[in-house]
């Protein structure tokens, strides 16, 4: 096709939305984050007690979500019903929740639809779990990045104590743990690399390193 897809897929806190927000900046390229969908959704669903077993509540609730992302920056900012969300979706109950309802087919049957309408007609890099295998399977360039997971957990606490003061690095470690757990395990779409996919493992890489590495792959193509 005539424009790019970058797809970078991996584990929870590797670094996924860091070098996907740096290479589209650099590329002026427009970056998805498509986590932070299905972190909306998790709050939608949170917020109006929506029972995940409950396949008629949930597809009348996805009827009533609107997202839209706002990329003044190449930060994420996205808008639940209108209303800001980019904090709220970060904090624990939806972080401990996300998973769960990501796992839901009437959920990713529409995020999926809405993040390929997307990528229809520009140059986008977009970061998730199942980028590379289920929403852009014809991607230009896939990476899929993993990383030590104590070394996720040190990073993920590290951005997320500042906002929450009683947040201990074993309850991090938990919860990416089981998250991770969650979404190789589930039966849709689940967390896999793709056959094309290059690995990237950042265990010892900076992120300027890492937007090298990038940049290198998706060179051939510009
Ligand atoms: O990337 P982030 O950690 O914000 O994603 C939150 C959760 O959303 C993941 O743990 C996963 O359950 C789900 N997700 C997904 N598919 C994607 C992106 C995120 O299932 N493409």
């Amino acid at each position: 096709s005539d424009h790019i897809i970058v797809a970078i897929d991996g584990y929870s806190s590797c670094g996924k939305s860091t070098l996907a927000k740096a290479l589209a900046k650099k590329l002026h390229f427009v970056y998805v984050d498509s986590g932070a969908m299905y972190r909306a959704v998790a709050l939608y669903f949170l917020r109006n007690n929506i029972d995940l077993q409950d396949s008629r509540q949930v597809a009348d609730a996805l009827k009533k979500i609107h997202l839209n992302f706002h990329s003044r920056d190449y930060e994420t900012h996205i808008t639940l019903n209108d209303e800001e969300v980019s904090g709220e979706i970060r904090l624990m109950p939806v972080s401990e929740s996300v998973s769960a309802v990501s796992a839901l087919h009437e959920v990713r049957t529409e995020m999926v639809k809405q993040q390929q309408r997307m990528g229809r007609s520009k140059n986008i890099v977009m970061d998730g779990r199942d980028i590379g295998t289920a929403v852009f399977p014809d991607a230009t360039v896939k990476i899929f990045m993993t990383a030590d997971p104590k070394v996720r957990a040190e990073r993920r606490f590290k951005e997320l104590a500042p906002k929450n003061p009683d947040i201990t690095l074993e309850e991090v470690f938990e919860n990416l743990a089981h998250r991770d757990y969650q979404d190789t395990t589930r039966k849709e779409s689940p967390l896999r690399r793709a056959a094309d996919a290059i690995i990237l493992d950042n265990t010892d890489l900076t992120p300027a390193e890492q937007l090298m590495f990038a940049l290198s792959k998706v060179e051939p193509y510009l």
